[in-house]
């Protein structure tokens, strides 16, 4: 029965709470976290997102009492998404200097100050009235430059109104060179980009189109432009791009389902990488807790370290305010 080499007794420290706190690889602290909150415009108070237990569309007032629960908790940002009442064919509440981002975010720094990094997705999907996240042609295709256009200014009217951070999330190609140059042409070189790098069209985004009031018109998908979750090389492939092209940051999402890009694009990303847990991943597993199938904080802390095991350095995640009071942040 005695193997004849000598067998490591790993289970040595496993032996106390203590013991595996010491060895503890990977950490997650509420440092790691950053909150994503809806805002939407028209609204007399926060609308609760059914698909989403736990979430609301905020409006501005309740939105800022919620930053500042973060603040409280220890959480050091959030990332914001607007849900306008006026939709075009352009988009054009997201660049217009009082869409509900832009008001948000003035409302935001005049509450928070710099006391939370306040990052704000970049795109058109919310604001378009057909849903996808740029300007169609006459073939109802996706035109990828004139809507990289549309980003710069995006990303201008985010800088005015005081985002630390812009998250370019279209998955146009040269989005982050054209975001970079229209933000330096105007002086707006303190402004960072988190680039959604790799981005993959999924079905887990099922709940956001939900809390933001997106149908994609004709029943159409993000396929011609998010990437296929079959590749993994092309995921990056992506990566190496938007570094190249000047983003700050980059991220990985959804989150569970990218596990091998994440641990392999932390081997040659230098710059901080981020995850992104999403809506589809949080409904999960709120909707089986809801049921008393699993316990609910213990899983999302699980698949959390788990992101941070992979590499990550930073996750955005909707767990962000219960899993920062869970650590006692
Ligand atoms: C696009 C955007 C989406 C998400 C973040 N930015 C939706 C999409 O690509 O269809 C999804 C986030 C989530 O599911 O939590 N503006």
């Amino acid at each position: 029965m005695t193997p004849d080499f000598p067998v490591r007794r790993l289970r040595r420290l496993r032996r106390t709470p203590a013991l595996r706190r010491l060895v503890a690889e990977a950490r997650i602290g509420v440092d790691d976290l950053i909150a994503p909150l809806f805002v939407r415009e028209g609204i007399e108070g926060p609308v609760p997102i059914p698909s989403m237990l736990g979430q609301s569309q905020h409006t501005i007032d309740s939105l800022v009492i919620e930053a500042k629960r973060l603040v409280s908790l220890g959480v050091p940002g959030l990332i914001l998404f607007g849900v306008p009442t006026q939709k075009d064919a352009t988009g054009t509440e997201a660049y217009s200097r009082d869409g509900i981002v832009q008001r948000a975010l003035r409302a935001l720094r005049t509450a928070v100050g710099d006391q939370l990094v306040l990052m704000a997705d970049l795109c058109l999907d919310e604001y378009t009235d057909h849903g996808h996240c740029g300007v169609l042609g006459p073939g109802g295709e996706v035109l990828n430059d004139q809507t990289i256009e549309l980003y710069g200014r995006i990303a201008l009217a985010q800088a005015e109104a005081g985002a630390d951070i812009v998250a370019p999330s279209g998955m146009m190609d040269g989005q982050v060179a054209a975001i970079r140059g229209a933000l330096d042409g105007d002086g707006h070189h303190q402004v960072a980009i988190l680039a959604y790098a790799s981005k993959y069209a999924s079905a887990l985004y099922g709940p956001f189109r939900d809390a933001v009031d997106v149908t994609i018109a004709g029943g159409g998908d993000r396929r011609a432009y998010q990437q296929d979750p079959h590749n993994r090389r092309e995921a990056l492939l992506e990566i190496t791009q938007d570094l190249a092209e000047g983003a700050d940051m980059i991220m990985v999402k959804p989150a569970m389902t990218s596990l091998d890009v994440l641990s392999e694009a932390r081997r040659i990303v230098d710059v901080p990488l981020a995850a992104y847990h999403v809506s589809g991943e949080y409904a999960m597993v709120q909707a089986a807790a809801a049921a008393g199938w699993i316990d609910g904080p213990s899983v999302a802390l699980e698949q959390l370290v788990a992101l941070k095991r992979a590499g990550a350095d930073f996750i955005l995640t909707y767990f962000a305010a219960a899993v920062a009071e869970q650590l006692g942040g």
